[in-house]
């Protein structure tokens, strides 16, 4: 049988869908993949909710809405595509968009959005959401979710692996070799979200391919330094961040010092490397006997952000997912048709070394076919 996920993350670059198959031993199979954009209005709107925080409920209903059409039309689209009939699926398992993630306080919560019921209406096929929620509810910052598929599908008894996915936002998963250590999985900061925003403000680029623009800059030591300085990178795991901290707001209060003084390539360059040293400090604190680091998500594409990976970490090696046979774009989308199947068979999807919940738990709302 196959299960579909799919995946939006903060970039809003698109949304993922992974048609995957799970046979009864366990053993994966990716089948199809494809990216969906956002129609123009609907990626407006949605940037409207989640950078500006700027929305009536009004508006709020009908995102939640018009991204589950899209969705459930996107899965039809693509099953269509590869001769794959709606009835052999056993079920879709949704992450949505996240519109807040405020894991922290009294009253935790992270939402996400993409009517789960319009999804099941448009595909008759059984769907499942709301993931992160039972996790908060146990006590848990309800992410990062993907470590759990990470360790089923990557880890191996012989050797560590790191796994690092670069999206919006980065979050890494430590696979240890010995079955009694803990995997960890937490956000490590920024990913791919500020360098977005800057080529846009600067060039209207929705994103530098291969890192090139900031290949031509040089790096602020004083900007980095002062990036670097932000309290998330120190705080203890378990954590996890989104654009409610690393937003434009963010980056203006900490570039307001020194732009005058820098070319707009300069900060971009300053990005990559907030990128990749925020990654490289969480590696060298939590996994320092690691030796190879597998490269997951859009940023696995920005060759200049890996060349400084590779340069900062050397010699640990740097790769991509490809090695260990899943394609870096369809990493977390997988996920998402492994959780379901979790769900499904009434498995946990949590890891609680990872979360921090109280105890591991079924994780999703089922909306049946
Ligand atoms: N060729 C490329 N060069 C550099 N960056 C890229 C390239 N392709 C994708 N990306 C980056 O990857 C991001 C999308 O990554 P993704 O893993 O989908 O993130 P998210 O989970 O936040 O949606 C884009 O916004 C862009 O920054
Ligand atoms: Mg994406």
């Amino acid at each position: 049988m196959y299960y579909i996920g799919v995946m939006s993350g903060t970039s809003l670059d698109g949304i993922d869908v992974a048609i995957t198959e799970f046979s009864s031993n366990g053993s994966f199979q990716l089948i199809a993949a494809n990216t969906y954009s956002f129609p123009d209005e609907l990626h407006r709107k949605i940037k409207r909710l989640i950078i500006e925080a700027h929305s009536s409920l009004h508006e709020l209903g009908c995102i939640d809405i018009a991204l589950g059409q899209l969705i459930g039309n996107s899965i039809n689209h693509l099953l269509i595509e590869h001769n794959i009939l709606n009835s052999d699926v056993m079920a879709i398992g949704s992450h949505g968009q996240t519109i807040f993630h405020y894991p922290i306080n009294d009253t935790p919560f992270s939402h996400q959005i993409g009517n789960a019921n319009v999804i099941a209406e448009l595909t008759g096929i059984t769907t499942i959401a709301d993931f992160r929620q039972r996790d908060i509810a146990a006590g848990g910052q309800g992410a990062p979710l993907v470590p759990a598929f990470h360790k089923a599908l990557f880890s191996s008894d012989t050797e560590d692996r790191v796994i690092i996915n670069i999206g919006g936002i980065s979050n890494i998963s430590y696979l240890p070799a010995s079955a009694e250590q803990p995997v960890l999985g937490f956000d490590t900061g920024p990913g791919n979200t500020l360098l977005d925003h800057w080529v846009n403000v600067q060039l209207g680029r929705t994103f530098d391919a291969y890192g090139k623009w900031a290949a031509t800059g040089k790096i602020s030591e004083q900007l980095l330094s002062t990036l670097l300085n932000e309290t998330y990178f120190t705080k203890s795991i378990p954590k996890s961040t989104g654009r409610e901290l690393f937003n434009p707001s963010w980056l203006d209060s900490m570039l307001s010092e020194f732009s005058a003084n820098l070319a707009a390539e300069d900060v971009q360059a300053t990005l990559v490397e907030l990128t990749a040293q925020s990654i490289a400090k969480h590696i060298h604190k939590y996994t320092p006997n690691s030796k190879t680091i597998f490269i997951c998500g859009g940023g696995a594409h920005n060759t200049y952000l890996l060349s400084r990976l590779q340069e900062i970490l050397e010699p640990k090696r740097i790769t991509t997912t490809e090695d260990l046979g899943l394609h870096p774009d369809w990493v977390e989308a997988s996920a998402f048709a492994w959780l379901a199947y979790r769900t499904i068979n009434k498995k946990p999807g949590n890891l609680p070394s990872v979360t921090g919940a109280e105890h591991s738990v079924v994780l999703g709302a089922i909306y049946p076919a």
